[in-house]
Protein backbone atom coordinates (compact mmCIF):
# COMPACT_ATOMS: atom_id res chain seq x y z
CA UNK A 1 0.00 0.00 0.00
CA UNK A 2 1.46 3.26 -0.81
CA UNK A 3 2.28 5.54 1.96
CA UNK A 4 -0.18 8.47 2.69
CA UNK A 5 1.21 11.67 1.39
CA UNK A 6 2.42 13.86 3.85
CA UNK A 7 1.19 17.32 2.58
CA UNK A 8 -1.88 17.11 1.13
CA UNK A 9 -2.66 20.56 -0.21
CA UNK A 10 -6.35 20.38 -1.77
CA UNK A 11 -7.25 18.40 1.67
CA UNK A 12 -10.58 19.99 1.41
CA UNK A 13 -12.63 21.17 -1.23
CA UNK A 14 -10.81 24.73 -2.40
CA UNK A 15 -13.14 27.90 -1.20
CA UNK A 16 -12.61 28.78 -5.33
CA UNK A 17 -14.37 25.57 -6.32
CA UNK A 18 -17.51 26.27 -4.20
CA UNK A 19 -18.02 29.32 -5.91
CA UNK A 20 -19.46 30.65 -2.70
CA UNK A 21 -20.36 33.97 -4.03
CA UNK A 22 -23.66 31.71 -6.11
CA UNK A 23 -23.93 29.74 -2.60
CA UNK A 24 -24.59 32.89 -0.71
CA UNK A 25 -28.57 33.82 -0.58
CA UNK A 26 -29.90 37.04 -1.58
CA UNK A 27 -32.16 39.04 -1.09
CA UNK A 28 -34.28 40.65 -3.63
CA UNK A 29 -35.60 44.38 -3.51
CA UNK A 30 -38.39 45.00 -6.28
CA UNK A 31 -39.94 48.44 -7.07
CA UNK A 32 -43.18 47.52 -6.77
CA UNK A 33 -46.26 46.80 -4.40
CA UNK A 34 -47.51 43.73 -3.30
CA UNK A 35 -50.39 44.17 -1.66
CA UNK A 36 -50.06 40.16 0.15
CA UNK A 37 -47.15 40.94 1.72
CA UNK A 38 -46.46 41.80 5.47
CA UNK A 39 -46.77 45.59 5.25
CA UNK A 40 -43.81 47.10 7.14
CA UNK A 41 -44.55 50.49 8.97
CA UNK A 42 -41.45 52.59 10.46
CA UNK A 43 -42.80 55.65 12.33
CA UNK A 44 -41.41 58.12 14.55
CA UNK A 45 -45.31 58.78 16.22
CA UNK A 46 -48.15 56.97 16.17
CA UNK A 47 -50.22 60.37 15.88
CA UNK A 48 -50.50 59.40 12.61
CA UNK A 49 -52.06 56.41 12.43
CA UNK A 50 -55.13 57.13 14.45
CA UNK A 51 -56.98 53.98 13.72
CA UNK A 52 -54.54 51.68 15.40
CA UNK A 53 -54.57 53.61 18.35
CA UNK A 54 -56.15 50.98 20.80
CA UNK A 55 -54.03 48.05 19.60
CA UNK A 56 -50.79 50.54 20.17
CA UNK A 57 -52.38 51.21 23.44
CA UNK A 58 -52.77 47.35 24.36
CA UNK A 59 -49.03 46.84 23.07
CA UNK A 60 -47.70 49.98 24.95
CA UNK A 61 -46.62 51.10 21.33
CA UNK A 62 -45.45 54.48 21.62
CA UNK A 63 -42.98 54.34 18.24
CA UNK A 64 -39.89 54.65 20.06
CA UNK A 65 -36.62 53.24 18.72
CA UNK A 66 -36.53 49.79 19.12
CA UNK A 67 -39.99 48.67 19.29
CA UNK A 68 -41.81 46.75 17.22
CA UNK A 69 -45.38 45.13 16.87
CA UNK A 70 -46.91 42.87 14.55
CA UNK A 71 -50.69 43.56 13.96
CA UNK A 72 -52.29 40.65 12.23
CA UNK A 73 -55.56 42.39 11.16
CA UNK A 74 -53.20 44.53 9.24
CA UNK A 75 -50.87 41.97 8.48
CA UNK A 76 -48.93 45.06 9.46
CA UNK A 77 -45.22 45.15 11.05
CA UNK A 78 -44.78 48.54 13.20
CA UNK A 79 -41.27 49.42 13.75
CA UNK A 80 -40.06 52.52 16.12
CA UNK A 81 -38.12 54.94 15.26
CA UNK A 82 -38.72 58.07 17.71
CA UNK A 83 -35.08 57.83 19.59
CA UNK A 84 -35.44 59.86 23.10
CA UNK A 85 -31.94 60.29 24.60
CA UNK A 86 -32.22 58.61 28.33
CA UNK A 87 -28.73 58.03 28.65
CA UNK A 88 -26.06 60.67 30.10
CA UNK A 89 -23.39 59.40 29.66
CA UNK A 90 -21.10 61.19 26.55
CA UNK A 91 -21.66 58.39 23.63
CA UNK A 92 -21.62 59.51 20.23
CA UNK A 93 -22.83 55.87 19.03
CA UNK A 94 -26.02 56.13 21.32
CA UNK A 95 -28.50 57.60 18.88
CA UNK A 96 -30.57 56.29 16.08
CA UNK A 97 -28.87 53.51 14.39
CA UNK A 98 -31.06 52.47 11.15
CA UNK A 99 -28.72 49.85 10.43
CA UNK A 100 -29.84 48.33 13.81
CA UNK A 101 -33.58 48.75 13.05
CA UNK A 102 -33.54 46.99 10.17
CA UNK A 103 -32.22 44.32 12.54
CA UNK A 104 -34.57 44.71 14.61
CA UNK A 105 -37.10 44.36 11.46
CA UNK A 106 -35.80 41.07 10.06
CA UNK A 107 -36.26 39.76 13.88
CA UNK A 108 -39.91 39.88 13.44
CA UNK A 109 -40.02 38.94 10.02
CA UNK A 110 -38.66 35.83 10.90
CA UNK A 111 -40.57 35.58 14.21
CA UNK A 112 -43.87 35.60 11.72
CA UNK A 113 -42.13 33.52 9.06
CA UNK A 114 -42.51 35.77 6.63
CA UNK A 115 -39.85 35.97 3.51
CA UNK A 116 -41.54 38.94 1.62
CA UNK A 117 -42.39 42.57 2.90
CA UNK A 118 -42.98 45.72 1.84
CA UNK A 119 -41.93 48.87 2.68
CA UNK A 120 -45.09 50.84 3.11
CA UNK A 121 -45.06 53.93 4.78
CA UNK A 122 -42.01 56.23 6.38
CA UNK A 123 -40.63 59.18 8.04
CA UNK A 124 -41.31 62.35 6.17
CA UNK A 125 -38.00 62.78 6.40
CA UNK A 126 -36.13 59.41 5.43
CA UNK A 127 -32.96 60.33 3.78
CA UNK A 128 -31.96 57.91 0.84
CA UNK A 129 -28.68 57.16 3.70
CA UNK A 130 -31.12 56.24 6.10
CA UNK A 131 -32.83 53.91 4.12
CA UNK A 132 -29.72 52.26 2.56
CA UNK A 133 -28.71 51.56 6.20
CA UNK A 134 -32.16 50.28 7.05
CA UNK A 135 -33.00 47.87 4.11
CA UNK A 136 -28.93 46.47 4.91
CA UNK A 137 -29.53 45.95 8.03
CA UNK A 138 -32.73 43.98 7.13
CA UNK A 139 -30.67 41.92 5.00
CA UNK A 140 -27.34 41.71 6.98
CA UNK A 141 -29.39 40.70 10.01
CA UNK A 142 -31.03 37.83 8.38
CA UNK A 143 -27.98 36.27 6.86
CA UNK A 144 -26.05 33.51 8.94
CA UNK A 145 -22.51 31.36 8.30
CA UNK A 146 -24.47 28.19 7.44
CA UNK A 147 -21.79 26.45 5.45
CA UNK A 148 -21.50 23.71 7.23
CA UNK A 149 -25.20 22.96 8.46
CA UNK A 150 -27.68 20.66 7.13
CA UNK A 151 -30.35 22.38 4.83
CA UNK A 152 -33.38 22.17 7.55
CA UNK A 153 -31.35 23.37 10.20
CA UNK A 154 -30.11 26.90 8.01
CA UNK A 155 -30.58 30.03 9.75
CA UNK A 156 -30.57 32.49 6.69
CA UNK A 157 -33.41 33.92 5.19
CA UNK A 158 -33.89 35.62 1.68
CA UNK A 159 -36.36 37.96 1.49
CA UNK A 160 -38.30 40.27 -1.14
CA UNK A 161 -38.29 43.92 -0.26
CA UNK A 162 -41.35 45.49 -2.36
CA UNK A 163 -40.95 49.28 -1.79
CA UNK A 164 -44.12 50.80 -2.09
CA UNK A 165 -45.25 53.49 -4.20
CA UNK A 166 -44.85 56.61 -1.70
CA UNK A 167 -41.35 55.07 -0.71
CA UNK A 168 -40.24 55.77 -4.60
CA UNK A 169 -42.27 59.08 -4.86
CA UNK A 170 -40.88 60.52 -2.16
CA UNK A 171 -36.87 59.44 -2.94
CA UNK A 172 -36.91 59.77 -6.80
CA UNK A 173 -37.20 56.76 -9.10
CA UNK A 174 -33.57 56.83 -10.29
CA UNK A 175 -32.17 57.97 -6.86
CA UNK A 176 -33.54 54.74 -5.79
CA UNK A 177 -32.55 52.86 -8.40
CA UNK A 178 -29.00 53.74 -7.86
CA UNK A 179 -29.54 53.48 -4.21
CA UNK A 180 -30.49 49.87 -4.63
CA UNK A 181 -27.84 48.62 -7.03
CA UNK A 182 -25.11 50.36 -3.74
CA UNK A 183 -27.26 48.51 -0.99
CA UNK A 184 -26.80 45.46 -3.62
CA UNK A 185 -22.96 45.63 -3.90
CA UNK A 186 -23.06 46.47 -0.05
CA UNK A 187 -25.27 43.09 0.91
CA UNK A 188 -22.92 41.03 -1.13
CA UNK A 189 -19.73 42.29 -0.80
CA UNK A 190 -20.18 42.28 3.41
CA UNK A 191 -21.61 38.45 3.61
CA UNK A 192 -18.45 38.06 1.34
CA UNK A 193 -16.75 39.21 4.15
CA UNK A 194 -18.33 37.11 6.94
CA UNK A 195 -18.45 33.93 5.28
CA UNK A 196 -14.39 34.50 4.11
CA UNK A 197 -13.58 35.48 8.12
CA UNK A 198 -16.19 32.18 9.36
CA UNK A 199 -14.47 30.17 7.00
CA UNK A 200 -11.78 27.47 8.48
CA UNK A 201 -8.78 28.10 8.42
CA UNK A 202 -7.82 24.76 6.27
CA UNK A 203 -10.53 26.21 3.41
CA UNK A 204 -9.66 29.52 3.34
CA UNK A 205 -5.83 29.92 3.48
CA UNK A 206 -2.99 32.12 1.51
CA UNK A 207 -3.70 30.07 -1.84
CA UNK A 208 -7.38 29.61 -1.65
CA UNK A 209 -7.74 33.47 -0.73
CA UNK A 210 -5.54 34.66 -3.46
CA UNK A 211 -7.60 32.52 -5.90
CA UNK A 212 -10.53 34.00 -4.46
CA UNK A 213 -9.66 37.50 -5.39
CA UNK A 214 -8.39 36.65 -8.70
CA UNK A 215 -11.92 35.02 -9.32
CA UNK A 216 -13.96 37.47 -7.69
CA UNK A 217 -12.52 40.22 -9.95
CA UNK A 218 -11.44 38.71 -13.43
CA UNK A 219 -15.08 39.75 -14.42
CA UNK A 220 -14.47 43.56 -14.06
CA UNK A 221 -12.73 45.56 -16.56
CA UNK A 222 -11.91 48.17 -13.94
CA UNK A 223 -9.71 46.51 -11.85
CA UNK A 224 -5.84 44.25 -12.18
CA UNK A 225 -5.06 42.20 -9.99
CA UNK A 226 -2.08 40.80 -8.99
CA UNK A 227 -0.73 37.97 -6.76
CA UNK A 228 3.00 37.68 -5.82
CA UNK A 229 3.89 34.25 -4.74
CA UNK A 230 6.71 33.42 -1.96
CA UNK A 231 9.78 33.48 -4.53
CA UNK A 232 9.19 37.10 -5.58
CA UNK A 233 8.55 38.16 -1.76
CA UNK A 234 12.14 36.86 -0.89
CA UNK A 235 13.59 38.33 -3.72
CA UNK A 236 12.22 41.75 -3.30
CA UNK A 237 13.52 41.49 0.73
CA UNK A 238 9.66 41.29 1.94
CA UNK A 239 11.36 39.36 4.96
CA UNK A 240 8.64 40.59 7.56
CA UNK A 241 6.20 38.24 5.39
CA UNK A 242 8.21 35.99 4.38
CA UNK A 243 9.58 34.81 8.22
CA UNK A 244 6.05 35.10 9.72
CA UNK A 245 4.06 32.57 7.04
CA UNK A 246 7.85 30.31 6.57
CA UNK A 247 6.73 27.65 9.10
CA UNK A 248 3.07 26.94 7.31
CA UNK A 249 2.49 24.42 4.55
CA UNK A 250 0.83 26.97 2.70
CA UNK A 251 3.59 30.02 1.67
CA UNK A 252 2.47 33.38 2.11
CA UNK A 253 0.88 35.77 -0.99
CA UNK A 254 1.10 39.38 -1.59
CA UNK A 255 -2.40 40.54 -3.33
CA UNK A 256 -2.37 43.89 -4.85
CA UNK A 257 -5.75 44.83 -6.46
CA UNK A 258 -5.64 47.84 -8.45
CA UNK A 259 -9.62 50.27 -8.94
CA UNK A 260 -8.64 52.89 -11.27
CA UNK A 261 -11.64 55.65 -12.50
CA UNK A 262 -12.74 56.18 -16.14
CA UNK A 263 -10.44 59.66 -16.38
CA UNK A 264 -7.45 61.01 -14.31
CA UNK A 265 -8.07 59.92 -10.73
CA UNK A 266 -7.92 63.32 -8.03
CA UNK A 267 -7.12 61.16 -4.77
CA UNK A 268 -4.79 57.74 -4.55
CA UNK A 269 -5.78 56.03 -1.61
CA UNK A 270 -3.91 52.16 -0.71
CA UNK A 271 -6.20 50.01 1.64
CA UNK A 272 -4.20 47.32 3.70
CA UNK A 273 -5.75 44.22 5.43
CA UNK A 274 -3.90 42.29 7.77
CA UNK A 275 -4.72 39.17 6.41
CA UNK A 276 -3.35 36.21 9.09
CA UNK A 277 -5.51 32.76 7.59
CA UNK A 278 -4.88 31.73 11.05
CA UNK A 279 -2.32 32.62 14.28
CA UNK A 280 -1.78 29.75 16.42
CA UNK A 281 0.78 32.39 17.75
CA UNK A 282 3.75 30.43 16.08
CA UNK A 283 6.75 28.94 18.55
CA UNK A 284 5.34 31.23 21.14
CA UNK A 285 2.04 29.09 20.78
CA UNK A 286 -1.22 30.58 22.26
CA UNK A 287 -2.56 28.64 25.22
CA UNK A 288 -5.49 28.85 27.30
CA UNK A 289 -8.16 28.84 24.67
CA UNK A 290 -6.58 31.66 22.95
CA UNK A 291 -6.13 29.83 19.81
CA UNK A 292 -9.83 29.44 18.85
CA UNK A 293 -11.43 31.96 16.60
CA UNK A 294 -7.97 32.73 15.20
CA UNK A 295 -9.09 31.79 11.81
CA UNK A 296 -10.39 35.49 11.96
CA UNK A 297 -7.32 37.54 12.19
CA UNK A 298 -7.88 38.23 8.29
CA UNK A 299 -10.32 40.27 8.80
CA UNK A 300 -8.60 43.44 8.18
CA UNK A 301 -7.82 41.74 4.61
CA UNK A 302 -11.24 40.79 4.51
CA UNK A 303 -12.80 44.07 4.60
CA UNK A 304 -10.30 45.68 2.76
CA UNK A 305 -11.36 42.95 -0.52
CA UNK A 306 -15.31 43.78 0.67
CA UNK A 307 -14.31 47.94 0.38
CA UNK A 308 -12.86 46.70 -3.10
CA UNK A 309 -15.40 45.12 -3.90
CA UNK A 310 -18.06 47.59 -3.27
CA UNK A 311 -15.61 50.22 -4.75
CA UNK A 312 -15.31 47.94 -8.17
CA UNK A 313 -18.97 48.09 -8.55
CA UNK A 314 -20.13 51.85 -7.98
CA UNK A 315 -17.25 53.09 -9.84
CA UNK A 316 -15.98 55.89 -8.00
CA UNK A 317 -14.75 59.02 -10.51
CA UNK A 318 -12.25 60.30 -8.95
CA UNK A 319 -10.25 58.39 -6.49
CA UNK A 320 -7.97 55.36 -7.37
CA UNK A 321 -8.43 52.79 -5.06
CA UNK A 322 -5.58 50.10 -4.20
CA UNK A 323 -5.95 47.37 -1.78
CA UNK A 324 -2.75 45.37 -0.43
CA UNK A 325 -2.64 42.17 1.86
CA UNK A 326 -0.10 39.73 2.30
CA UNK A 327 -1.88 36.53 3.44
CA UNK A 328 0.15 34.31 5.55
CA UNK A 329 -0.54 31.75 8.21
CA UNK A 330 1.51 31.52 11.80
CA UNK A 331 2.47 28.04 12.12
CA UNK A 332 4.93 26.07 14.31
CA UNK A 333 7.61 23.93 12.43
CA UNK A 334 10.50 23.17 11.54
CA UNK A 335 10.83 26.05 9.57
CA UNK A 336 8.88 29.07 11.79
CA UNK A 337 10.69 31.94 12.44
CA UNK A 338 12.08 32.15 15.90
CA UNK A 339 11.74 34.63 19.18
CA UNK A 340 15.66 36.17 18.80
CA UNK A 341 15.11 36.22 15.08
CA UNK A 342 16.15 39.91 13.84
CA UNK A 343 14.08 40.50 10.35
CA UNK A 344 15.45 43.08 7.79
CA UNK A 345 12.15 44.37 6.66
CA UNK A 346 11.05 45.39 3.33
CA UNK A 347 12.25 49.02 4.44
CA UNK A 348 15.19 47.63 5.61
CA UNK A 349 14.79 48.51 9.14
CA UNK A 350 15.49 45.87 11.56
CA UNK A 351 13.33 44.09 14.23
CA UNK A 352 14.31 42.25 16.81
CA UNK A 353 11.29 39.22 17.58
CA UNK A 354 10.69 39.16 21.22
CA UNK A 355 6.97 37.16 20.58
CA UNK A 356 6.27 35.20 17.26
CA UNK A 357 2.33 36.17 17.99
CA UNK A 358 3.05 39.57 17.44
CA UNK A 359 3.39 38.58 14.03
CA UNK A 360 0.78 41.02 11.92
CA UNK A 361 3.00 44.29 12.43
CA UNK A 362 5.63 42.40 10.97
CA UNK A 363 3.61 41.37 7.76
CA UNK A 364 1.67 44.75 7.66
CA UNK A 365 5.34 46.48 8.30
CA UNK A 366 6.25 45.12 5.24
CA UNK A 367 2.69 46.17 2.98
CA UNK A 368 3.13 49.66 4.08
CA UNK A 369 6.59 50.27 3.30
CA UNK A 370 5.45 49.04 -0.23
CA UNK A 371 2.28 51.08 0.06
CA UNK A 372 4.31 54.36 0.05
CA UNK A 373 6.21 53.26 -3.30
CA UNK A 374 3.06 53.49 -4.88
CA UNK A 375 2.89 57.31 -3.50
CA UNK A 376 -0.64 57.79 -2.45
CA UNK A 377 -2.33 60.73 -0.78
CA UNK A 378 -3.55 57.93 1.98
CA UNK A 379 -3.05 54.64 3.49
CA UNK A 380 -5.49 52.87 5.79
CA UNK A 381 -4.71 49.72 7.35
CA UNK A 382 -7.26 47.17 9.12
CA UNK A 383 -5.98 44.79 11.53
CA UNK A 384 -6.75 42.47 14.10
CA UNK A 385 -3.60 43.70 15.51
CA UNK A 386 -4.35 43.57 19.65
CA UNK A 387 -5.76 42.02 22.63
CA UNK A 388 -5.02 45.55 24.02
CA UNK A 389 -7.47 47.13 21.70
CA UNK A 390 -10.47 44.71 23.04
CA UNK A 391 -8.99 45.27 27.13
CA UNK A 392 -9.12 49.15 26.35
CA UNK A 393 -12.41 49.55 24.59
CA UNK A 394 -14.46 46.56 24.23
CA UNK A 395 -15.03 44.12 21.36
CA UNK A 396 -17.66 46.58 20.37
CA UNK A 397 -14.59 49.92 18.97
CA UNK A 398 -12.46 49.87 16.49
CA UNK A 399 -9.46 51.89 17.45
CA UNK A 400 -8.77 54.38 14.89
CA UNK A 401 -4.65 55.36 15.55
CA UNK A 402 -2.45 57.40 12.89
CA UNK A 403 -0.29 60.04 11.98
CA UNK A 404 -2.82 62.52 9.90
CA UNK A 405 -5.37 64.25 12.10
CA UNK A 406 -7.85 64.99 8.98
CA UNK A 407 -7.57 61.52 7.69
CA UNK A 408 -8.12 60.35 11.27
CA UNK A 409 -11.05 62.73 12.02
CA UNK A 410 -12.56 61.60 8.81
CA UNK A 411 -12.66 58.55 9.51
CA UNK A 412 -13.75 58.63 12.83
CA UNK A 413 -16.32 60.43 11.78
CA UNK A 414 -17.53 58.43 8.59
CA UNK A 415 -17.94 55.29 11.04
CA UNK A 416 -20.12 57.50 13.63
CA UNK A 417 -22.73 58.52 10.48
CA UNK A 418 -23.07 54.59 9.93
CA UNK A 419 -23.16 53.69 13.73
CA UNK A 420 -20.08 51.25 13.59
CA UNK A 421 -18.47 51.97 16.97
CA UNK A 422 -14.79 53.49 16.76
CA UNK A 423 -12.52 56.01 18.91
CA UNK A 424 -9.69 57.86 18.39
CA UNK A 425 -6.69 56.71 20.34
CA UNK A 426 -3.45 59.09 20.51
CA UNK A 427 -0.12 57.40 19.75
CA UNK A 428 1.64 59.63 22.16
CA UNK A 429 5.54 60.08 21.11
CA UNK A 430 6.45 59.50 24.72
CA UNK A 431 5.80 55.67 24.09
CA UNK A 432 7.87 55.51 21.07
CA UNK A 433 10.64 54.37 22.67
CA UNK A 434 8.84 51.47 24.06
CA UNK A 435 9.29 49.69 20.22
CA UNK A 436 12.96 50.64 20.00
CA UNK A 437 15.54 48.12 20.26
CA UNK A 438 18.62 47.29 21.49
CA UNK A 439 20.65 45.43 18.90
CA UNK A 440 17.92 46.35 16.24
CA UNK A 441 16.18 49.20 15.48
CA UNK A 442 12.98 48.18 16.90
CA UNK A 443 11.28 45.45 18.66
CA UNK A 444 7.86 43.44 17.47
CA UNK A 445 6.80 44.30 21.48
CA UNK A 446 6.76 47.05 23.78
CA UNK A 447 8.83 47.64 27.03
CA UNK A 448 5.94 48.55 28.48
CA UNK A 449 4.88 44.90 28.33
CA UNK A 450 1.19 44.82 29.13
CA UNK A 451 0.76 48.44 29.03
CA UNK A 452 -2.01 50.15 26.13
CA UNK A 453 -0.90 47.18 23.43
CA UNK A 454 -2.41 48.88 21.01
CA UNK A 455 -0.88 51.84 20.88
CA UNK A 456 2.86 50.85 21.05
CA UNK A 457 1.55 48.55 17.84
CA UNK A 458 0.54 51.41 16.10
CA UNK A 459 3.63 52.79 17.04
CA UNK A 460 5.63 50.58 15.82
CA UNK A 461 3.47 50.51 12.35
CA UNK A 462 4.45 54.31 11.77
CA UNK A 463 7.94 53.36 11.23
CA UNK A 464 6.88 51.98 7.85
CA UNK A 465 4.93 54.74 6.44
CA UNK A 466 8.10 57.24 6.78
CA UNK A 467 10.57 56.92 4.13
CA UNK A 468 12.83 58.93 5.75
CA UNK A 469 13.63 56.10 8.11
CA UNK A 470 13.74 53.62 5.27
CA UNK A 471 17.12 52.32 3.92
CA UNK A 472 16.73 49.81 1.32
CA UNK A 473 18.82 50.84 -1.30
CA UNK A 474 16.52 48.92 -3.38
CA UNK A 475 13.70 50.17 -2.93
CA UNK A 476 13.85 53.83 -4.99
CA UNK A 477 12.83 56.78 -3.37
CA UNK A 478 12.90 60.34 -5.49
CA UNK A 479 12.27 62.51 -2.10
CA UNK A 480 11.38 60.80 1.20
CA UNK A 481 8.56 61.96 3.09
CA UNK A 482 6.19 60.52 5.77
CA UNK A 483 2.86 59.43 4.31
CA UNK A 484 -0.84 59.98 5.16
CA UNK A 485 -1.90 56.59 7.43
CA UNK A 486 -4.15 55.54 9.77
CA UNK A 487 -4.60 52.81 11.45
CA UNK A 488 -7.75 50.90 12.48
CA UNK A 489 -7.36 47.86 15.41
CA UNK A 490 -10.64 45.96 14.50
CA UNK A 491 -9.60 42.99 16.68
CA UNK A 492 -12.78 43.82 18.65
CA UNK A 493 -15.21 45.25 16.25
CA UNK A 494 -14.19 42.70 13.19
CA UNK A 495 -15.82 39.36 15.53
CA UNK A 496 -18.69 38.61 17.34
CA UNK A 497 -17.87 35.85 20.47
CA UNK A 498 -21.29 35.81 21.15
CA UNK A 499 -21.55 38.42 23.65
CA UNK A 500 -22.97 40.75 21.36
CA UNK A 501 -26.99 40.31 20.87
CA UNK A 502 -26.87 42.35 18.05
CA UNK A 503 -25.76 39.88 15.56
CA UNK A 504 -24.82 36.49 14.31
CA UNK A 505 -21.85 35.25 16.62
CA UNK A 506 -18.97 35.23 14.22
CA UNK A 507 -17.77 37.73 11.91
CA UNK A 508 -19.24 41.13 12.32
CA UNK A 509 -18.60 42.75 8.85
CA UNK A 510 -17.91 46.23 10.51
CA UNK A 511 -16.18 48.97 9.33
CA UNK A 512 -16.83 47.90 5.63
CA UNK A 513 -19.73 50.77 5.82
CA UNK A 514 -17.80 53.16 7.44
CA UNK A 515 -14.78 52.81 5.14
CA UNK A 516 -16.82 53.60 1.99
CA UNK A 517 -18.78 56.06 3.27
CA UNK A 518 -15.34 57.69 3.63
CA UNK A 519 -14.29 56.86 0.24
CA UNK A 520 -17.16 58.27 -1.55
CA UNK A 521 -16.76 61.57 0.65
CA UNK A 522 -13.57 61.35 -0.87
CA UNK A 523 -14.53 60.99 -4.20
CA UNK A 524 -16.48 64.19 -4.04
CA UNK A 525 -14.21 66.31 -3.34
N1 LIG B 1 -4.13 38.26 16.28
C1 LIG B 1 -3.67 38.64 17.55
C2 LIG B 1 -4.52 39.74 18.19
C3 LIG B 1 -5.92 39.36 18.57
C4 LIG B 1 -6.22 38.87 19.83
C5 LIG B 1 -6.95 39.54 17.67
C6 LIG B 1 -7.52 38.54 20.16
C7 LIG B 1 -8.26 39.22 18.01
C8 LIG B 1 -8.54 38.72 19.26
C9 LIG B 1 -2.25 39.17 17.46
O1 LIG B 1 -1.45 38.62 16.48
C10 LIG B 1 -1.58 38.90 18.77
O2 LIG B 1 -1.48 37.77 19.14
N2 LIG B 1 -1.14 39.96 19.45
C11 LIG B 1 -0.51 39.85 20.72
C12 LIG B 1 0.67 40.80 20.74
C13 LIG B 1 1.59 40.62 21.90
C14 LIG B 1 2.30 39.30 21.83
C15 LIG B 1 2.58 41.75 21.90
C16 LIG B 1 -1.53 40.23 21.79
O3 LIG B 1 -2.35 41.12 21.56
O4 LIG B 1 -1.52 39.60 22.84
ZN1 LIG C 1 -0.50 36.80 17.03
ZN1 LIG D 1 -2.48 37.90 14.78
Amino acid sequence: MAAAPLLRLSATSSLYKKNIMNKLHSTEILLKQNSKAVKVVVLSSTKTLKKNKSFFEMYKFKANYGQAVYSQIDNTIFVGSNFVKKQKSMDPFYKLDWYHLGAITAKCLNKINANSAELRTYNADFPIEDFERYVLGIMQASWHYDEYLPEDSKKSTAYSLYISDDLIKSMGKQALIKSIDKIKSLDNSIRLVRTIVNEPPETLHPYTAAELIKKTFSTKRNVSVKIYDEKWLDKNSMNGITFVGRGSRYQPRLVHVTIKPKSKPKHKVVLIGKGLTYDSGGLDIKIGGNMKTMKMDMAGAATMFGVARVASEISLNNVEVHWLSAFAENMIGPNSYKSDDIITTYSGQTVEVFNTDAEGRLTLADVLSYATTLNPDYIIDAATLTGAAIVALSDRFTAVMGNDSDLVDGLVGSFQEESEPSVYVPMPESLRSSVKGEISDLINTSKLDRQAGHITAGLFLSHFVDQNLFRNSKVKIKKPREFAWAHLDIAGSAYNNGNNSLGAVGATGQSVRGLLNWLIKLDSK
